[in-house]
């Protein structure tokens, strides 16, 4: 097999996983990519820093560039808009493709950066980047290409729904629990995204960009977290059959008269029937009910966080970058384009 140079930027959570999965499944990844994945480096903070014992730890560097410059496919997860968002431009202008896991950077970035890609013909892979491992990205951008997507609403952050579960069917306290997502690698590296809406409201841009072929900007969405919400409220929920979930609903409004047809996208925690299969959605698991045209209803369900299993949607896109590469930049979902406004959306509009 020819060999990929892949460059790894960051080996936490998500980042650490995917070298072990790397070095792990190397031979079966290089039969299904059609070629040789070979780790060149990690780029982390503290070299130093305790780490998984089977991480390379040869391989940890804290210099990114020279790394990026000699990769042909960088692997983006520390996380946060700079350096980041630098060192992807860096990767995109060197000729390389880009995988990341990094809504916060997506959601605020994203245009410029798809820009950057389509004007050197490379490509950014972000399938982690809303609810973890739950294949959501590729479905809406391209499979669902040729319908139109009237409404999406779930579950998408794994750390608010695990407190929010463990406080309903436990009684346990907020900061009790919030602490163990923290531990169990579900939280971002400030949980302040995860329990104030941040987090969700970056994912619900990202999936209402592609869903209706526009780009959203994250002010435009609506955002409430759930640190108001307390024992008490759970209790009533409780008593009245509804469990409370912090959901994300993007959707399309009808015009009506001289008003245009809109798109509303929010995030709010609600209260969900018991009897509702979003109710059933247990501990970091996401969520995500999708209603096109044509389609009708489709539901995407499975681990909303989580190091590992985002480390599969990670290698996914690993692989398929490895694949384009080779068939030399051409390939199954190759255009940044669907992400740029293509159906002009007269206004975004909240509504709660
Ligand atoms: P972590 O905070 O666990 O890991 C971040 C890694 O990046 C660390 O290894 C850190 O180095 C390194 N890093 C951070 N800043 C720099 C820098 N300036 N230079 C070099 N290295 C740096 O994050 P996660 O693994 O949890 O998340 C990574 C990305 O994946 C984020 O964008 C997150 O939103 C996303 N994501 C996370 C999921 C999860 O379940 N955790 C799920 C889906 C997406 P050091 O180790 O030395 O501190
Ligand atoms: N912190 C995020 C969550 C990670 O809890 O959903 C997955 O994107």
């Amino acid at each position: 097999y020819r060999r990929l140079r892949v460059a790894l930027l960051g080996a936490g959570a998500v980042g650490s996983q995917v070298a072990s999965l790397l070095r792990k499944h190397g031979d079966e990844l290089a039969d299904r990519a059609g070629a040789h994945l070979e780790l060149i480096g990690i780029a982390v903070r503290d070299p130093d820093a305790p780490r998984d014992a089977d991480l390379p730890r040869e391989l940890l560097t804290t210099a990114p560039e020279p790394l990026i410059v000699g990769a042909d496919i960088v692997i983006e997860l520390m996380g946060g808009i700079e350096p980041a968002r630098t060192y992807l431009l860096q990767a995109i202008n060197s000729g390389a493709d880009v995988v990341t896991a990094n809504k916060a950077l997506l959601a605020t970035h994203g245009p410029e950066i798809f820009e950057a890609a389509d004007q050197v013909g490379a490509q950014v892979y972000y399938e982690a980047a809303a609810a973890g491992a739950i294949p959501i990205i590729r479905p809406l951008r391209d499979s669902l290409a040729g319908d139109r997507v009237q409404r999406i609403m779930g579950i998408v952050n794994g750390t608010t729904n695990y407190i929010l579960d463990r406080m309903d069917s436990e009684g346990a306290e907020f900061a009790d629990v919030l602490a163990d997502a923290q531990r169990l690698g579900y939280a971002e590296a400030d949980p302040t995204a995860d329990v104030e809406g941040y987090d969700a409201a970056q994912k619900a841009a990202i999936l209402a960009s592609l869903a209706f072929h526009t780009s959203v900007p994250l002010e435009a969405v609506h955002r409430e977290g759930i640190t108001g919400i307390d024992k008490a409220m759970m209790d009533a929920a409780r008593h009245a059959g509804y469990v409370i979930k912090l959901l994300a609903v993007c959707e399309r409004l009808p015009g009506r008269g001289d008003r245009p047809e809109s798109i509303s996208v929010r995030v709010y925690p609600a209260l969900v029937r018991r009897d509702h299969p979003l109710a059933s959605v247990h501990g970091a698991n996401n969520a995500v009910f999708v209603q096109a045209e044509a389609a009708g209803n489709l539901m995407f369900y499975g681990a909303g966080a989580g190091g590992v299993q985002t480390a599969s949607a990670v290698l996914g896109d690993v692989v398929s970058a490895a694949r384009r590469h080779l068939a030399g930049g051409v390939g199954v979902g190759e255009s940044n384009r669907a992400n740029l406004p293509i159906l002009p959306i007269a206004n975004v509009t909240t509504r709660y």
